[in-house]
């Protein structure tokens, strides 16, 4: 068998995992999130999700990826051979494909957004952008070419394999999308009026805090950090013996968050500038802020147009970060379970999610009467994997770890056979054990039941 690739380095590491990690997630999904449920208190509900039951995860699936050095089935089945706990492994294929899915159709809006911004469309007359969002994604064929395309680009990244193709990319991206959303915080902190979007990220109103937030919330935490569907696993799989597992989650965690409040801080004072209301839901991103660009121009019109470019790029290239990351995981599994070439294996993963993904970008046209349990398609999609599969695959990861490893091998790797960390493994060991597990098993059960 070929040598296994490996990141280059400590940096690498943490680029490919931020890649992941920070994406729509952050852009798109987050400040709609927030603008459902209560602004600054979401928030806090979503940081005590993300360090008490997201974090832990985080480190049961790099020490699974890292001590089974495989995907996410041949690590379950090396680290538990002859059990059922490699079925596991199997969930991971699924639920890739199914967010990678939808996932494109979303990258594949900020295509068309970019191609728009760049061609001045969203300048001028407000009847143009007016509607715009709607009749676009309700169109068939625009929006399945531009999910095309963006499929197709994440394809080709993931098709120069983990060195060349994945490293390379996030190495060059990453830094450049931090400077980037800095620079869009800073303009629409700017903004007149900018004040009220500020205070509604951090005054609290518990009043709109339900069952379903605080479900939305953890839901959230798990898809911002790219847990339960084995991508931070099958990136701990690239990991050299000697990297930091504790250090390298901490930093990750750390820049998704922050990512996360900077694009709150990019988003809502414009939003509210704008008198928009913070609620609109999936198109808040896509539909508000060309209208907010068109209006909103400091200085001179032209600078409202040029930010407008600087937005969809930054969504673009971060969501491709972390559809790659998505992409990798089947890849990993097809390539090494089932003995493809990497190009098979790109190409059947590409060729899937491109299907589901046409029935995704169509519920929003000719398939809008198509209703999964009074949700269409696409959103059924959505909340199945974030608020179900996603907390389910996370929940089996720290079982795993906490339950089916033995202490003495969960501590070796995490700790670098003792070399470090060695303080704070008590504490994410009962966190991995018995904090993260009871949590997510209490949030299913009042949010089945409520
Ligand atoms: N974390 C990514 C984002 O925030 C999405 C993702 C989910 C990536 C699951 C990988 C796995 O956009």
């Amino acid at each position: 068998m070929k040598e296994r690739e490996h990141f280059g380095s400590r940096a690498a590491v943490i680029m490919a995992l931020a890649g992941s990690a920070i994406g729509l997630g952050n852009i798109w999904r987050f400040p709609y999130m927030v603008g459902e449920h209560g602004g600054a208190a979401f928030i806090i509900v979503y940081l005590a999700a993300s360090l008490f039951l997201a974090l832990p995860i985080f480190f049961a699936e790099s020490i699974i990826g890292r001590s089974g050095g495989s995907n996410t089935y041949g690590s379950m089945q090396k680290l538990a051979p002859g059990t059922g706990w490699k079925w596991l492994g199997l969930l991971t294929i699924i639920s890739p494909i199914i967010i990678l899915s939808y996932y494109s159709v979303v990258g594949g809006w900020s295509v068309e957004y970019l191609f728009k911004a760049l061609a001045f469309d969203f300048s001028g007359s407000d009847a143009r952008i007016e509607g715009f969002f709607g009749r676009f994604i309700s169109s068939v064929w625009e929006p399945i070419i531009a999910h095309t395309v963006f499929i197709g680009a994440v394809a080709g990244v993931v098709l120069g394999g983990v060195k060349k193709g994945i490293e390379k990319f996030t190495k060059i991206t990453m830094p450049l999308l931090f400077f980037l959303i800095l620079v869009l915080v800073v303009y629409s902190l700017l903004l007149p009026g900018a004040g009220e979007g500020v205070r509604y990220l951090v005054k609290p109103d518990f009043s709109k805090l339900d069952v379903q937030a605080v479900a939305a919330a953890m839901g959230q935490a798990f898809f911002s950090l790219s847990l339960g569907v084995g991508t931070v696993l099958t990136y701990a799989s690239y990991m050299k013996a000697d990297e930091n597992i504790f250090a390298s989650g901490l930093g990750t965690a750390a820049a998704d968050l922050f990512f996360a409040v900077l694009a709150g801080f990019a988003i809502m004072p414009a939003v509210f500038a704008a008198g928009i209301a913070p609620g609109a839901g999936p198109g808040l991103v896509f539909e508000t802020l060309p209208y907010i660009f068109n209006h909103m121009s400091l200085w001179a019109s032209w600078v409202g147009a040029l930010v407008a470019i600087v937005f969809f790029f930054t969504i673009l290239v971060a969501a491709l970060t972390s559809a790659i990351s998505i992409m990798e995981v089947g890849v990993a599994y097809l390539a090494e379970e089932k003995g493809r070439s990497r190009k098979k294996a790109v190409l059947e993963i590409t060729l899937f999610a491109w299907v589901v993904g046409v029935l995704c970008s169509l519920s929003f046209g000719p398939l809008a009467g198509v209703q999964l349990l009074g949700n269409s398609i696409f959103d059924f999609l959505d909340k199945l994997c974030s608020n179900w599969l996603l907390p389910l695959g996370g929940l089996l990861f720290t079982l795993f770890v906490g339950w089916k490893m033995s202490k003495a091998s969960v501590r070796e790797e995490f700790t670098n056979k003792g070399k470090r960390n060695t303080r704070v493994f008590g504490l994410v060991y009962f966190l991995m054990r018995f904090v993260a597990p009871i949590g997510i098993v209490i949030v299913f059960f009042t949010n089945l039941l409520l």
